[in-house]
């Protein structure tokens, strides 16, 4: 699709275009008296009329559309955009994907939505985002596909040429959240441990970038008993699998990007009911897919001076007469042993063992994804993720990397008291404290296997990595979190 900017401002401009469809945001209130004005100009009167009838009261989210049957355009969408003064990012992304949403059936369309606080360059960025975002649709498992969007070019009024190219960045940005969402979606007898090496080694023949993938045998020499443990119920073989994407010029940072990758989760013997969405569990790889997509933007937009890692110990946690026994003992990469008094909590015995091998590539810092624990789930719901890190500046810059790409990240204590409830008896940790705090425990045992001196984030991204119905641009189903959040993050600059 093509994106582009028309500098002419956005009143002026819906009076004159000539497209199939037109798409304007409207203020409630007085605010909105100008762009009424424009319309009244464009459609006549009676458009007033009609508004009245259908009671639009251009309150944020509200949506109309009229077909007109003759001359351009063709088709007329009015998006309500609320207050000013309650009118954010947020708010500009939700309405470009209401009318994306209402748009896709037109093949040229106009859009004339107010920047109002923001620069042309984020604001450009957050409606192209939202148009590409919304328009996913995912065919590849029915035998008779629908019939795809017919959106082909949007015109963003009121954008100088400058901000459409600084937006161009958005459609790497949304090939990554596509990859993502697909690789979510998939189900657990497509997208195996195998799968996620093999998508790994498109990107890197694509892009040329550095591959590195270990099986069982390659792990087990690394001494990886933690993240061989979870995989060894399953009749897949594991895949550790270590992308790099060298630096553009010479290295100013160095970044670990780390992504939980249980292919299946069914519990292993701790096993998952009904309740517990086992049916749900092929988006535990949620963290990988996130990474992935991460690389596959990255690969193609290059930030200057970087030089990424991109990790993944993938497997399946299943039962078998292999299958790990709750109460084994097992040995992470860096020697600690860890006491599994619960099968179900494997993935952060997959991110010891990552998080290990991270370090040691001495990188500067290291950002973890997983769909990590229910806990995260019933603390701050489906809207936000969890972010723990051992770095207030690190942890800011995701939060703020976030906003800009529409993905929300909250805080959480890495409450050192807590990390009591991990002591076991016999081992020098367990892998599962209390119930309480679940969310929290989980993420002190995973900074025990960061280096201290690394800057360290970890992403849980339990809640956001799924939506049951549509939400801003995301579909129903997978959102591709998290992509959004790391692209924006290491296209700011900062390292840590
Ligand atoms: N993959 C799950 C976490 C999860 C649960 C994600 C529900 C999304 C929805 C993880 O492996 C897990 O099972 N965690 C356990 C940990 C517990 C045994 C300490 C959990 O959260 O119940
Ligand atoms: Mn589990
Ligand atoms: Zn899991």
């Amino acid at each position: 699709m093509q994106i582009h900017g028309l500098s002419t401002a956005p009143n002026e401009a819906l009076v004159s275009w000539q497209g199939e469809a037109l798409a304007v945001g409207v203020f409630s209130g007085d605010a909105g008296h100008a762009v009424r004005a424009a319309l009244a100009q464009r459609f006549g009167a009676g458009l007033e009329h009609r508004l009245e009838q259908r009671r639009f009261k251009a309150k944020a989210g509200e949506c109309l559309s009229f077909e007109l049957l003759e001359g351009s355009p063709a088709l007329l969408i009015l998006v309500g955009l609320g207050e000013p003064e309650d009118f954010d990012l947020l708010a500009l992304r939700q309405a470009a994907a209401s009318i994306s949403r209402c748009a896709s059936n037109a093949q040229d369309l106009g859009l004339a939505l107010p920047l109002d606080g923001q620069d042309a360059d984020t604001a450009a960025a957050v409606i192209s985002e939202a148009v590409r975002l919304t328009l996913f649709s995912d065919q590849r498992f029915r035998s008779e596909s629908e019939p795809a969007a017919r959106l082909e070019s949007v015109t963003l009024f009121g954008m100088p040429a400058g901000a459409i190219d600084t937006a161009q960045a958005s459609a790497a940005i949304c090939a990554g959240v596509t990859l993502a969402r697909e690789l979510v979606a998939a189900p657990p007898n497509r997208a195996t441990p195998e799968h996620l090496a093999a998508t790994a080694g498109e990107l890197a023949s694509e892009h040329n970038l550095a591959l590195q993938v270990l099986d069982a045998a390659a792990c087990e020499a690394l001494g990886m008993g933690a993240f061989l443990a979870v995989g060894q119920g399953s009749e897949l073989p594991p895949r550790f699998i270590h992308l790099t994407i060298p630096p553009r010029g010479e290295v100013h940072r160095r970044v670990a990007l780390v992504g939980k990758g249980i292919t299946f989760d069914s519990g292993g013997y701790n096993l998952k009911t009904a309740g517990g969405q086992i049916e749900m569990m092929k988006f535990d790889m949620g963290g990988s897919a996130a990474v992935l997509g991460a690389a596959r933007a990255l690969a193609e937009l290059r930030p200057e001076g970087l030089e990424l890692h991109v990790i993944v110990a993938s497997c399946e946690n299943m039962i078998s007469g292999h299958a790990v026994h709750p109460g084994d003992i097992v040995t992470a990469a860096n020697g600690k042993t860890i006491e599994i008094n619960n099968t179900d909590a494997e993935g952060r015995l997959t991110l010891a063992d990552a998080l290990v091998y991270a370090s040691r590539l001495e990188v500067d810092t290291i950002v973890d994804l997983a769909t990590l624990t229910g806990a995260c789930v019933i603390a701050l719901g489906e809207e936000i993720a969890g972010l723990w890190s051992n770095s207030d500046t690190l942890a800011d810059a995701l939060i703020e990397a976030g906003r800009l790409g529409g993905e929300s990240l909250w805080r959480m204590p890495l409450r050192k008291s807590y990390k009591e409830g991990l002591k076991s008896p016999l081992a020098d940790m367990k892998n599962t404290g209390p119930r309480s705090g679940g969310s929290i425990t989980a993420a002190l045992f995973l900074e025990d296997f960061v280096a201290k001196d690394i800057h360290w984030a970890h992403l849980d991204i339990a809640g956001t990595v799924w939506s049951d119905k549509p939400r801003g641009c995301d579909p129903a189903g997978a959102t591709g979190f998290g992509v959004r959040t790391l692209v924006n993050w290491l296209l700011q600059g900062g390292a840590s």
